[in-house]
């Protein structure tokens, strides 16, 4: 891989979308693929990547087995009284976190469900941005207002003109670009209505909005039931957990996803490992 690290955001500006599941499933996968992974928790104050980490440390440590770990970075917001100082803290912290993680492949990026300088910033450093929505036309309003008749676009959300914002900032700052994923999280097997009707919404809106809207994940219990053990689907067969059929599914939705990273040799080796 080339020296600097492939940043990889998780973002949205609504939580409980699946943000930090993601996160720590395409480091696992990242991790498990042989790269040196850094990784950056911005929702400090939630702290769900932090602690899924830690978690892992712990469930390493006392099972005394050999679980990839990313370097891991908590970035904690300034707590400055004026604005501009709080901002300019903000990015001299950001900029030393990456500088940290510098010698790493990949980093990723966890985001928090609000409007924040830090996650702004993080935002306009990501060369893939990963937007996990449920399937659910709530979510969907984080991406555009849409009229409730036709289903045509009103106007782009604050969160998607905010990505634009950023666009625009990385091509300034490098002349680098982003690549916007959207991804449904949470997908039902029973809802097919819906499901139909949200893809033709997310398929137009791609492209006004310049994103690419990827086949996620669906509602499985694999993805959230080992957050306390700090594991991933990846990792079950290291811990001698045999794999059902639905974790087998879950693994090739992981595979889809990561195989969505348009980074050079990426997909060859998701073929070789995962
Ligand atoms: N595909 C999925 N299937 C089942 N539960 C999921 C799935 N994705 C996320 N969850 C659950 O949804 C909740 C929100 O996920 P989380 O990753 O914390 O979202 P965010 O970081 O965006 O706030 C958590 O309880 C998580 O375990
Ligand atoms: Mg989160």
């Amino acid at each position: 891989m080339s020296k600097k690290p492939y940043i990889i955001v998780l973002g949205n500006e609504k939580g409980g979308t699946g943000k930090s599941t993601t996160a720590m499933h395409v480091m696992t996968a990242l991790l498990r693929l042989g790269y040196k992974v850094g990784s950056i928790d911005i929702d400090a104050r939630q702290g769900t990547l932090s602690r899924y980490i830690q978690n892992r440390e712990t469930f390493a440590k006392n099972y005394d087995i050999d679980l990839p770990m990313p370097l891991h970075y908590r970035l904690e917001r300034s707590k400055a009284d004026s604005i501009k100082a709080a901002e300019a803290e903000d990015q001299t912290a950001f900029e030393k976190a990456i500088l940290t993680l510098q010698d790493c492949d990949f980093i990723v990026i966890d985001t928090p469900g609000h409007d924040l300088y830090l996650s702004r910033l993080a935002h306009s450093y990501a060369d893939t941005l990963i937007t996990p929505l449920n399937d659910s036309f709530i979510d969907l309003d984080v991406l555009a207002h849409l009229k409730s008749d036709s289903l045509e676009l009103e106007k782009p959300s604050i969160y998607a003109d905010w990505v634009w914002e950023q666009k625009k900032h990385r091509a300034v700052r490098d002349r680098g670009s982003i690549d916007w994923i959207v991804l449904r999280n949470r997908l039902s097997h029973i809802h097919a209505h819906n499901k139909e009707k949200m893809e033709g919404v997310l398929n137009t809106l791609a492209k006004r909005l310049a994103f690419r809207q990827v086949p996620g994940f669906s509602e499985r219990v694999i993805f959230r039931e080992l957050f306390l053990s700090g594991l991933t689907l990846l990792d079950l067969q290291d811990v001698g957990r045999p794999l059902t059929l639905s974790h087998v599914a879950a693994k090739q939705e992981l595979r889809n996803l990561m195989n969505q990273i348009k980074v050079a040799a990426l997909e060859e080796k998701i073929k070789e490992v995962l």
